[in-house]
């Protein structure tokens, strides 16, 4: 099989799409020569066949990385690596379009959003490019006779494993501070969405970056991504996906060098509505927090609390905003909604839809398959649902959920902290101190005040409890992937005393 195809998009017509495993600045066959097939889950048809990575793939992608590391990536100077990233930005820019219609092919996700996405990609590498030169360590002063100074150093070679909701948007929030810090990287994109990672490649090989510094490859979880976790000479992981996954990265890596680990899990985050809340506002935000990507987001709003007052003005008014949300073919200019992802994700999303009617939850509107091609699933709202059931403790992943009422503001605490999770919530109320309060009391690594979803690459975006370990994006990010090094140089006097 050859290393690119000439695809078709409706919005931006012919292109070439490189399938290769990119290691080492090229596009390669793997060794096994196996491929596997990336479906359009508009169609539930094959897009195209790329070639798959297996275990000794990620052998000679890590030893491209890690010569690279050794060698010329570790002369390249910190304003170097900013200009790379520049560049890699304005080409994200520069491909725009393109990039968007390969994720509205490749996931599903409707054209108008993916663009967006596009545009966060540029984004977060240009504002890491601006950290590249920016990285510095401390003097440290412990008395006369010693000069003490701290370096941030990189990590080395990088593991990076990424899911398919945002296929690019992963791609750019690893990649960014990774490069940024002087680390090189070895990343796995998902399986169902391989497409849009590998054209950013081809825009990596462009932008000039040395051989080996980036090196992106598809392939499975249980094959490629375990060899990733497990891998002897690769010194970092950062993973984001499902818990379960992530707790076995954890265990491959504690089980291998014990490489260290960054995690970005699952959600199931509270949208919290109070009486005083301006309640149009508030019933566009839930809307947005829960449909927005097909409900396929880690910080998803799937569980909707509102207070007693008015509850039955909001559940009435949120039930046409949510049915009136255009569900279909992602290319269509005012399509919100496109299908999920693959066959799996609709599958378990069907089976949760089933478990809230078995538990005697009530479906408000939705609950059924839109048509009968494709993944797509109405907007689905359920209601009668209490903290124990299924629906209200696990994540779905899809554009299905729950809403409740609740009385006092000590209740409204109590049930957003009621799981596991820990990812993300949103308070809407028009006191100040009410807002303040209750953001302070949830356990949750980001809070919305009147408003939800508000991602940006300047700030801190990762979990509290079960929802990961360490921070993603902001200043924060660069703590994934530097290490401290103390250099104490002695100056001088007697050996003791
Ligand atoms: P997943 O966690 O299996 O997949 C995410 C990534 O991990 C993919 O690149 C996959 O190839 C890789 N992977 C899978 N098994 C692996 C292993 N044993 N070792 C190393 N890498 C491995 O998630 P999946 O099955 O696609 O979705 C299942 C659920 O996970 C969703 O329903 C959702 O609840 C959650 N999820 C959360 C995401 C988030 O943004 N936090 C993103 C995707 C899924
Ligand atoms: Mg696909």
């Amino acid at each position: 099989m050859s290393l690119s195809t000439t695809l078709e998009t409706p919005q931006t017509g012919k292109y070439e799409q490189p399938t290769g495993l990119f290691i080492n600045g090229e596009f390669t066959k793997g060794v096994e020569g196996k491929t596997f097939e990336s479906i359009n889950p508009s169609t539930e048809k094959p897009i195209v066949a790329v070639h798959e990575a297996t275990e000794k793939d990620v052998d000679v992608a890590v030893s491209a990385a890690r010569k690279a590391f050794e060698g010329e990536w570790r002369k390249v100077t910190p304003e170097q690596r900013s200009k790379y990233l520049f560049k890699l930005a304005d080409l994200f820019d520069q491909n725009l379009d393109l990039l968007a219609a390969i994720e509205s092919l490749d996931n599903g996700k409707a054209f108008a959003m993916a663009k967006v996405d596009i545009g966060m990609c540029a984004g977060c590498l240009r504002y890491y490019g601006g950290w590249a030169d920016k990285i510095t360590g401390k003097v440290i002063d412990t008395n006369s006779e010693t000069f003490s100074y701290t370096r941030q150093e990189p990590i080395g070679v990088c593991g990076q494993i990424i899911p398919w909701n945002f296929p690019l948007l992963m791609w750019a929030w690893k990649i960014g501070p990774v490069v940024a810090t002087g680390n090189t990287v070895v990343l796995k994109s998902a399986e169902q969405t391989p497409l849009g990672a590998l054209y950013a490649a081809k825009l990596v090989k462009e932008a000039g970056f040395p051989p080996g510094v980036i090196n992106v490859i598809s392939g499975f979880g249980k094959t490629a991504g375990a060899a990733i976790s497990a891998h002897m000479d690769i010194d970092k992981v950062a993973f984001t996906g499902s818990t379960v996954v992530g707790r076995q990265i954890m265990k491959a890596a504690a089980g291998s060098n014990l490489k260290k680990v960054t995690l970005e899990l699952g959600g199931k985050s509270p949208n919290i509505v109070f009486d005083d809340a301006n309640i149009e506002d508030a019933i566009s935000w839930v809307n947005f927090g829960i449909y927005f990507n097909h409900g396929q987001c880690c910080c998803a709003g799937s569980r909707i609390y509102v207070q007693e007052g008015i509850y039955d003005k909001f559940i009435e008014a949120f039930k046409k905003r949510a049915a009136a949300n255009k569900v279909g073919d992602p290319f269509a200019s005012d399509t919100f909604q496109g299908p999920q992802v693959s066959q799996l994700q609709f599958d378990r999303i069907m089976g949760y839809i089933d478990a809230g009617r078995k538990e005697g939850a009530k479906v408000e509107i939705g609950g059924e398959r839109q048509g009968d091609k494709g993944y797509f699933i109405q907007p689905t709202i359920f209601s009668n649902v209490s903290e124990d059931m299924k629906i209200m403790q696990e994540e779905i992943f899809g554009p299905v959920c729950s809403i409740a009422k609740f009385k006092t503001e000590e209740d409204a605490i109590r049930v957003g902290n009621s799981t596991t999770y820990g990812l993300a919530a949103a308070v809407h109320t028009q006191n100040l101190n009410t807002a303040i309060r209750v953001s302070n009391e949830l356990r949750a690594g980001t809070v919305w005040v009147n408003a939800y979803n508000l991602l940006h690459h300047q700030l801190p975006f990762g979990g509290y409890k079960e929802s990961g370990i360490g921070r993603e994006l902001g200043e924060a990010a660069l703590a994934n992937y530097t290490q401290t090094k103390t250099v104490s140089i002695r100056l001088g006097g007697a050996l003791f005393g």
